[in-house]
């Protein structure tokens, strides 16, 4: 059996002993005759077991056993008790202080050996699975994060297609990602939400994929077949994305987000509280993208008229608690970064 077993025992005759019965078994064996002794030893090697005398003078076996218990790498090996005693009560102070097991002297070779054996292997393999645990682990962490960015790559992905067909509003999914995000940060609320809200915000647009070009893209005024085409988006957003059943709220988003604080909104016509915060948020954050960016009859609105329309929707398009974090946004935004490049 290829272990090393550290003997402490302060009598000669044990550590004799102790020594033939386990190198005959082919063990290495290390003795040393005090708990100080022993102490010394382990700050310099780790042996796979100990075997440790209880009554020693100065330094006792429970002594010893505590001053190894303070060694970091040398508190992991098994410790088995030798004692003469016959007693329990010294049996259970052993094992609560640490000890794995107790040998009666003289020793039984046979008993000796199988303890520790027996002792060894078990740690071994508690050593193996607290590795395996610890690998799995590892393991499951990196397959999970590499999921949640290919979540988030396919989301950006599809943002980007709605982007794309519409050839006057680039690059508005993210920045009303972004400007919803900010809110939701202003909001208090906690960075997985913020996350939610940023992948709702990416695809609140999804809709306007099955809305045709020609409408999307018509340069002047909508007739009113046309108009109820374009208002039939948060529908069919609700559609595509209620197919992604374990991110609910992507469809609150897509659903809600031309909903009015004031009830005047399409296509519920909800009010208040009643519309979801998420769509509430993006509402905000929707409405000031629209602003701050280019039309194909207009370019970026100026700050202030955009400050303006924002405090003029404060409770009747917008959440004023959202409308009142989106003028404090633009507030610090002086040099009004905020809009589309
Ligand atoms: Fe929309």
């Amino acid at each position: 059996m290829n272990y090393w077993i550290l003997v402490i025992d302060d009598d000669p005759a044990n550590l004799k002993m102790a020594n033939n019965i386990l190198s005959t078994e082919g063990m290495r064996v290390s003795c040393v005759k005090s708990g100080e002794a022993g102490v010394k030893f382990l700050q310099e090697n780790i042996p796979d077991l100990i075997l440790l005398d209880i009554h020693m003078p100065v330094m006792d076996g429970f002594e010893t056993l505590a001053a190894i218990h303070k060694n970091a790498e040398a508190s992991v090996v098994p410790v088995i008790f030798l004692t003469a005693d016959d007693d329990s009560d010294t049996e259970t102070r052993g094992l609560k202080a640490g000890a794995t097991d107790f040998i009666k002297k003289p020793f039984n070779p046979e008993v000796l050996l199988l303890r520790i054996k027996h002792t060894i292997e078990l740690r071994r393999l508690q050593a193996d699975l607290a590795s395996e645990v610890e690998q799995k682990t590892y393991e499951l962490i990196a397959q999970n994060t590499k999921l949640e960015k290919i979540s988030m790559q396919i989301c950006m992905a599809l943002s980007g297609a709605i982007d794309a067909k519409d050839k006057y509003t680039n690059g508005h999914s993210a920045r009303v990602a972004d400007y919803s995000r900010m809110i939701a940060a202003r909001a208090g609320f906690s960075k997985e939400e913020q996350d939610n809200i940023y992948m709702i915000g990416l695809l609140h647009d999804v809709g306007k994929i099955g809305i045709p070009d020609a409408i999307i893209n018509k340069p002047g005024k909508l007739d009113p077949d046309e108009m109820a085409v374009i208002m039939n988006h948060p529908i069919m957003g609700e559609n595509i994305l209620k197919l992604i059943e374990e991110f609910p709220l992507l469809v609150t988003g897509a659903r809600y987000h031309h909903e009015r604080y004031d009830g005047k909104g399409y296509p519920d016509g909800l009010s208040g509280e009643n519309i979801p915060i998420e769509a509430r948020i993006i509402a905000v954050a929707d409405a000031y993208d629209a602003m701050t960016s280019r039309r194909s009859y207009r370019d970026v609105l100026p700050q202030e008229v955009v400050r303006g329309e924002v405090e003029k929707g404060r409770g009747a398009q917008f959440d004023p608690v959202f409308a009142d974090i989106m003028l404090a946004m633009m507030d610090e935004d002086k040099d009004y970064h905020m809009r589309e490049k």
